[in-house]
């Protein structure tokens, strides 16, 4: 990791030729989304995605002919039907079911035996086969965890051999520094230089970068699957209904109903809950760097887009003593595809050093 990534992505290399190949892909494997991102002939930067999700179903005429009619592809395991992606989701509606997750708490689920061949499915289908043999792909991985006992080892080494099969030179990224890859690069003096949060299902990921180097990386694992426990233990619904309640347009400034109430509550405390971690991690030791001016501090992921999320964040800090100077918090522009964003710029980087 490291190194000054001086890929411009997206734009500015519309007139060279096809034959000018962009190689390097990035993966953002995440507990909720799966996201590829890579770059056109052109230098325009093209992100595919799918939930990470699958849902099995009995195998009979009627079944058959009901995904046949929907135009819905599914494989064979186990003489099961199984429905990987965003398909799954809306079969999971349609049955009144919960979908089957190959990962939980940012990595490979340990309920899950069926998570690898599953994980395998949907990353060939979003990052098709490499452009040339052995091509790079920067893959995201959760940094150690404040907050928890995990290690990431085997999640790590699982998406490398999987990378590998699909005829892929894997190399892992931290999450966080996926983030200071993909929107920290606008300050001339000291680009790629702050904090990146990536606010995701199962957990935050942070990271703090000088320069364009990783200093620091950890995690803590609550995130918005966290949220939609508590929201669904408190008012007695199902947790996919939960998410659905927090995904429809929740503005954390403005909370209208009694369901809006529980998100408002739940979301506070999870913001509370993660920037008191970082504050502490920061305080408590040595590896901290001190940067010679106040930084920026960028929130990416799905669990930043809910309306007021930075204005909560901007209210929460001011009452805390934060060890680190910032001189301004954003969110990502498209907070979504930030971390697969940031694992192409890492990737393109590398191909051309
Ligand atoms: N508009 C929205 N408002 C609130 N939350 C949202 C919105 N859209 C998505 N989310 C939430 O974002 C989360 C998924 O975000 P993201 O795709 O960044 O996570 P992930 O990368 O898959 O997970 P992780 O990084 O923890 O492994 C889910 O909890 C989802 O409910
Ligand atoms: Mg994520």
């Amino acid at each position: 990791m490291g190194g000054q990534p001086t890929i411009d992505y997206g734009g500015g290399r519309g007139n060279e030729s096809s034959a000018d190949v962009s190689y390097g892909k990035g993966l953002d494997v995440g507990t909720a989304n799966l996201l590829a991102a890579t770059q056109d002939a052109n230098g325009n930067v093209v992100v595919k995605s799918q939930r990470n999700a699958f849902i099995d179903i009995e195998q009979n005429d009627f079944t058959r002919n009901m995904l046949t009619k929907m135009g819905v592809q599914y494989v064979i395991l186990n003489n099961k039907m199984i429905v990987i992606g965003d398909p799954a989701f809306d079969l999971a509606n349609i049955y009144n079911r919960e979908t089957r997750r190959p990962m939980a708490d940012g990595m490979i689920s340990p309920k899950e035996a069926d998570a690898m061949p599953i994980e395998k499915l949907l990353v060939d289908r979003l990052l098709g086969p490499p452009q040339k043999k052995g091509e790079i792909c920067y893959f995201s991985i959760p940094g150690a965890p404040l907050d928890f006992d995990m290690d990431v080892t085997y999640h790590k080494g699982m998406f490398k051999d999987l990378l590998g099969s699909l005829g892929y030179q894997a190399k892992p990224i931290h999450e966080g520094y996926a983030v200071v890859l993909s929107e920290l690069d606008d300050d001339e003096e000291l680009p790629f230089t702050g904090i990146g949060v990536s606010c995701g299902g199962g957990m935050f990921n942070i990271c703090v970068a000088y320069q364009a180097i990783e200093t620091l990386a950890f995690a803590t694992t609550r995130g918005g699957d966290w949220v939609d426990q508590n929201v669904a233990r408190v008012l007695g619904l199902k947790g996919s209904r939960a998410t659905a309640l927090k995904e429809k347009g929740v503005d954390l400034r403005n909370p209208r109903t009694r369901e809006e109430q529980a998100i408002d509550i739940y979301y506070r405390e999870l913001i509370r809950y993660a920037l008191t971690n970082i504050a502490d991690r920061f305080s408590n030791k040595q590896d901290t760097p001190n940067f010679p001016a106040p930084v920026d501090m960028v929130f990416a992921g799905g669990t930043s887009r809910i309306g007021g999320f930075i204005d909560v964040v901007r209210d929460e800090l001011g009452k805390m003593d934060f060890p680190i100077p910032i001189r301004d918090v954003k969110r990502a522009e498209d907070p979504l595809t930030s971390v697969a964003r940031g694992c192409l710029v890492a990737a393109a980087a590398d191909d051309e050093a």
